[in-house]
């Protein structure tokens, strides 16, 4: 009886310290993963010229320190997935555990004097399979999925309306690659060919909403299935009056993507103009263009992001910088932080970051896609300005050297490389977002659970043998 006391005695001893080396792990962790607020506020340095964003899901804006740390640094905020309509609405019924949560949202936001920008209405990806196809799969009819994006638009960004100050209406309708642009007039309406359509060979790359539209189109009545967009424009500004209506796409800086963005603003805008249902002449439809900016180091040419902001610009429409991140290596082959690579990454941070600021006039935000590296979309190759320790980087400081002065001594030999027009078009590899958290607590983690299984197998063992 004593023996058993005792042995109880022992094994309790070793759980009790393997439960201990766990939590002392988990809270080492964390403890290094502080974030240092008493660095300069992104959102203050760049005050004079644009106001910076960020994204958060809504589950972070109520994570204390993530919040606190958001609210030190931007002014502006995208929900990285929680807006999109495969997430407010994955059954065509019952949206309001949606809207309540996206509520709380926005109203921290606004709490916060943070702006919130609405991402996204219609899309290709993240969508609702229910709002272009049958139970089947198969396309609805033109007729059908109109009604569908109506009630969509109303609905969502009716039920958000004066909260949001922009939304990206339509997000990503022209393809990964556009080839090169148009040279003669007779090409107008180019375009229009350079939209995704419903019959891509990978089903990632097709839209269904152009497939809806075009099903049933009256092409004697000069009906054709590019009408999604301008649908969704006009949606948007009934449902929404005063929120900004943004196109939002990526390899925006390729001669041929350039171009296509800006002839479909101005053809949309055009159309408008003499359209019965527009009550405020003289103010556009599609109201802004979204750069994407998911660059690589490998090939960004920050002349190309200068051309596409001034062309971007002519268009009438406002434009801003939505989603950017560079992360070290090509499209397809990330590479590793070396020192060589974060300095690189830094100066080139530092030269669009100095293009956007000549065109500060033009230009009506910036935001980052991601906080911390390791929690990017694109984490394999380190994209942002903050490490997985949440200290900032090397491209941190290099663009505030910009406003601030002092170029750090790590960067300073750089700045001279030539740019060149960016010359090829490639595609943001669509990454998912598995194993956001740092690898750090993960290994310390896996570090206490096998210290805590040895003492535990340990102390089985040695009562056993007794
Ligand atoms: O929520 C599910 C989870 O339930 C599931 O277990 C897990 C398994 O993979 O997937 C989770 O969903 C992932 C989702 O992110 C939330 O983490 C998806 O797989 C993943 O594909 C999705 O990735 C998002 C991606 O858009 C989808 O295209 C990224 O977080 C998001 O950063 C990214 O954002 C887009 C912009 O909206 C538009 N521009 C390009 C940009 C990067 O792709």
């Amino acid at each position: 009886m004593q023996k058993r006391t005792q042995k109880r005695k022992i094994l309790f001893t070793f759980v009790l310290t393997a439960v201990l080396a766990l939590s002392f792990s988990v809270s080492f962790t964390a403890s290094a993963r502080e974030w240092d607020l008493t660095i300069p506020s992104l959102k203050e340095v760049f005050a004079d010229y644009f106001p910076i964003g960020n994204i958060l899901e809504p589950a972070e804006a109520f994570e204390g320190k993530t919040a606190e740390m958001f609210t030190y640094h931007y002014n502006f905020v995208t929900a990285e997935n929680a807006m999109k309509p495969s997430y407010i609405a994955r059954t065509p019924h019952d949206w309001d555990f949606s809207f309540h949560r996206l509520d709380m949202y926005i109203d921290w936001a606004l709490e916060n004097d943070i702006q919130v920008v609405g991402h996204t209405l219609v899309w290709h990806s993240q969508s609702a399979a229910w709002l272009t196809n049958d139970e089947e799969g198969n396309p609805l009819t033109r007729a059908e999925a109109r009604v569908n994006m109506e009630r969509y638009i109303n609905t969502v960004a009716g039920h958000f309306a004066g909260r949001i100050y922009s939304w990206d209406v339509v997000n990503e309708a022209l393809r990964t690659s556009v080839g090169s642009p148009p040279i003669t007039p007779a090409d107008e309406g180019w375009w229009k060919n350079m939209l995704r359509t419903g019959s891509e060979s990978s089903a990632n790359e097709a839209s269904a909403w152009y497939a809806a539209y075009a099903n049933g189109m009256d092409e004697a009545a000069g009906e054709c299935p590019s009408d999604y967009i301008y649908d969704a424009f006009v949606f948007a500004r009934l449902a929404d009056p005063n929120a900004i209506l943004y196109y939002n796409d990526f390899n925006e800086t390729g001669a041929g993507k350039r171009e296509a963005m800006a002839q479909m603003t101005e053809e949309i805008n055009a159309r408008w103009e003499t359209d019965p249902r527009n009550t405020e002449p003289g103010r556009l439809l599609l109201e802004g263009i979204g750069m994407q900016a998911h660059y690589w180091t490998s090939d960004l040419s920050p002349v190309s992001v200068e051309l596409t902001i001034m062309r971007f610009a002519e268009t009438g429409a406002k434009v801003s910088i939505t989603e950017i991140d560079i992360p070290m290596g090509r499209y397809g082959a990330y590479e590793d932080a070396t020192e060589e690579n974060l300095t690189l990454q830094a100066k080139l941070y530092r030269d669009v970051f100095d293009v956007f600021m000549r065109h500060s006039d033009s230009i009506e935000r910036v935001t980052f896609w991601g906080k911390a590296d390791p929690q990017s979309w694109r984490k394999e190759g380190s994209p942002l300005l903050f490490n997985a320790n949440f200290e900032a980087k090397e491209a941190y400081h290099s663009i505030l050297t910009l406003v601030l002065g002092a170029v750090p001594a790590d960067t300073q030999n750089n700045t001279e490389t030539e740019v060149t027009e960016q010359p090829a078009v490639t595609a943001p590899q669509e990454d998912t977002q598995d194993g956001k958290e740092s690898s750090l607590p993960v290994l310390w983690i896996i570090i206490a659970i096998a210290g805590g299984a040895v003492l535990i197998i340990g102390g089985i063992v040695l009562l056993k043998k007794r």
